[in-house]
């Protein structure tokens, strides 16, 4: 089981919260598909003719792509890899791009999984944000596609606004379970440190919401998440009958990717390995044969506080029996040590084989998992 990530670094405007690699000129556009083509190429051998169960175009903003272009792309992945006959092909797409006939070319391209940027339904939000399409725009978006045949859709939702209030946020959710949706990922605003919008914080051009206001948020998400039937299997991610991002969890549960496009990541069980984050030394370096990924080998230890963090963020948690066969039985034991003073204060659960948090334990996650970390 393989993934394959392609990091597409173009946007229309950059949005002041977001620290994500892109740039606003599209003039590289032609040779950037020609690098990916060619690092497709290059890297053709690194799964050992593994079969790719899931694809995920991301970024960015890959609807900035025409359709020729993603043509040209899936060509190249085509002729280069094994693709499961049951492939997941997710696609980022952002509302303002989002019409009809670029839909259906979506749809004959079997692209069969939409994930659209909506963040707010209210003007006030997408203006903060410095988004560059309107709650009508973001309506739209959804229900067309799903009239034109897209019967897997998400929708990323933006928590913790300083000015979205509790009933702001309940509405916000209740239109979008009102939407032909399957799924829906959640995050609460976080303020990255270079863009624009922590700097305006860190002027005092506002105040953050109260921590205790985000608690509110989260636990509203919560019940109404569970009211629409969804299902919390990752802290930020909520599924309808069970249509999870399978290419999201292979980053939760270890499986391995191949990242494409400048600052992409990549995994192979062993190492983890990262592209440049820059357009022109990406697409010069892959079309003039030279080294553009760093790559860091992961220790045992390394590995280890990688599966406690990820699958802990699930609601599945830690196999126990896989940790004790990749790490041995001290540090199983270690981390059951750990683990108990969290297990007594129901903030984590063990199960015969699996140890996860609660949903008192989601809220302190951060918390916890330092606490659970092996050292050397
Ligand atoms: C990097 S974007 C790429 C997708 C697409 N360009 C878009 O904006 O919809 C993926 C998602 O990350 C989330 N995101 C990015 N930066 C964030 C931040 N600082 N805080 C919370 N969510 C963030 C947004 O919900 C966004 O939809
Ligand atoms: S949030 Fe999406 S559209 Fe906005 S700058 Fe980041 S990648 Fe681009």
């Amino acid at each position: 089981m393989a993934g394959l990530y392609f990091h597409i670094p173009f946007c229309s405007q950059k949005c002041n919260y977001c620290d994500f690699y892109s740039i606003v000129p599209l003039h590289r556009k032609p040779e950037f598909v020609s690098a990916l083509a060619k690092e497709l190429e290059n890297r053709a051998n690194e799964l050992d003719g593994e079969i790719i169960d899931t694809i995920y175009f991301g970024g960015g903003t890959p609807s900035l792509l025409s359709i020729n272009e993603l043509k040209l792309i899936k060509d190249a992945i085509v002729h280069n890899y094994k693709l499961n006959s049951d492939l997941e092909f997710t696609f980022e797409a952002n509302p303002e791009n989002i019409t009809q006939s670029y839909l259906v070319e979506l749809l004959k391209l079997n692209i069969n999984r939409l994930s659209i940027g909506i963040q707010s339904f209210r003007n006030e939000d997408l203006e903060f944000l410095k988004r560059t399409h309107s709650a009508q725009d973001a309506i739209r978006s959804v229900k067309l596609a799903s009239q034109s045949g897209f019967s897997n859709i998400s929708m990323d939702l933006i928590y913790g606004l300083p000015n979205l209030d509790i009933l702001a946020w309940s509405e916000n959710l209740k239109q979008a379970f009102d939407l032909p949706i399957q799924h829906l990922s959640a995050y609460h605003l976080s303020y990255e440190s270079g863009t624009l919008l922590h700097k305006k914080l860190k002027n005092g051009a506002f105040k953050p919401l109260a921590e205790s206001k985000s608690t509110e948020q989260f636990e509203l998400l919560l019940k109404m998440v569970d009211n629409a039937q969804f299902e919390m299997y990752e802290i930020s991610n909520f599924a309808l009958a069970k249509a999870y991002s399978n290419h999201n969890m292979s980053y939760w549960k270890q499986k391995k990717y191949l990242g494409f496009g400048p600052s992409a990541h990549s995994f192979n069980l062993k190492e983890r390995s990262w592209n440049v984050s820059n357009l022109v030394e990406y697409n010069q370096g892959v079309l003039n044969g030279k080294s553009i990924r760093q790559i860091e080998k992961l220790s045992v230890v390394d590995r280890a506080n990688e599966m406690i963090m990820t699958n802990l963020r699930t609601k599945w948690g830690i196999d126990l029996f896989t940790f004790e066969t990749n790490f041995g039985i001290n540090a199983l034991n270690r981390l059951l040590l750990n683990a108990e003073p969290f297990i007594q204060t129901k903030w984590m659960v063990k199960a015969t084989n699996q140890l996860h948090l609660t949903q008192e334990g989601y809220l302190v996650s951060d918390f916890i998992i330092e606490r659970l970390f092996a050292v050397d």
